[in-house]
């Protein structure tokens, strides 16, 4: 049979339901010291409830499902780990897949009638998923096996920060008053991203801003200039616009309340300006 002739008609088993609206509120793979809790909604009739039967007692499965926020795919892509390098999509686990499938190993805390209670997950809300299986460590875990490219960043990473990063007036202002006063604190993270590499790379959200550089951290911005080895922060801005932060409809916006307080104090640091 000609590759062209062969296809494959899928529909799906079920929906997630993980409240993350947004892409880049899902992690890059779920990260398990998380006390998160989503549900896998099956589909009415078509033979779920039976199918999910014999579950009970499997600590994780795998989730295979569609990156259905995804319009096309790329061959290169760049991964948010190391250098801004591209990389051939299939040594990734990027979502810019000719099919785009997904696939996570989530822990399965428990079975309910026509539903999964399912641990920390990538998955953004509604997310159609394909199928299940059991995960069972004998079959699927390697952990001795070489990892190609990210053995290298890995290493890399060893090494110290290649850039000094400090932060001016304003944003030494911002960071601190929303760490006491809300225990919102993202300059960790910041700092370890634009320590490595300040350059725009869009997966890590780093862009120009007229003079500036922009970087996006969570629900937040960070502005800032690059002197040779060299990086101020000058500015903390919320990333959300207003009208999103006011929009009742939107019930699932990451430190909304925060936001909102940050904008009464500096009404001109938010994406839209004062
Ligand atoms: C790096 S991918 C890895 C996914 C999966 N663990 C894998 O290895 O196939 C995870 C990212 O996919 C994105 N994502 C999650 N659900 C999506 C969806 N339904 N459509 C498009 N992108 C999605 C989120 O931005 C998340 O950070």
């Amino acid at each position: 049979m000609d590759n062209e002739e062969l296809e494959l008609r899928i529909r799906p088993i079920g929906y997630i339901r993980t409240g993350k609206a947004e892409k880049f509120h899902a992690r890059h793979q779920p990260l398990e010291t998380e006390s998160e809790e989503n549900v896998l909604e099956l589909v009415e009739g078509a033979g779920m409830r039976e199918a999910i039967q014999d579950l009970g007692g499997f600590t994780r499965i795998w989730l295979v499902w569609w990156f259905h926020r995804n319009p096309g795919w790329r061959p290169l892509v760049l991964p948010p780990r190391g250098p801004a390098k591209r990389r051939g999509v299939f040594a990734t686990r990027s979502p810019h897949r000719p099919n785009a499938l997904g696939l996570t190993a989530v822990r399965l805390l428990g079975v309910k009638p026509g539903k999964l209670l399912l641990g920390p997950c990538d998955l953004v809300e509604g997310t159609p998923v394909f199928d299940i299986k059991p995960y069972i460590p004998a079959y699927d875990s390697f952990p001795e096996e070489r990892v190609g490219w990210m053995d290298e960043v890995d290493a890399a990473m060893q090494q110290p920060p290649a850039y000094g990063v400090q932060w001016g007036g304003l944003a030494e202002e911002q960071g601190r008053w929303l760490a006491e006063e809300w225990g919102v604190d993202f300059r960790p993270r910041m700092a370890e991203l634009l320590g490595r590499d300040p350059s725009p790379h869009r997966t890590r959200r780093i862009g120009r801003r007229g003079e500036r550089f922009e970087i996006g951290c969570g629900a937040w911005r960070g502005l800032f200039r690059v002197e040779g080895a060299i990086v101020t922060v000058d500015e903390l801005q919320a990333g959300y616009p207003r009208r999103f932060l006011n929009d009742p409809a939107r019930p699932v916006l990451p430190d909304r309340e925060a936001q909102l307080a940050f904008l009464v104090r500096w009404p001109e640091c938010g994406v839209e300006g004062a």
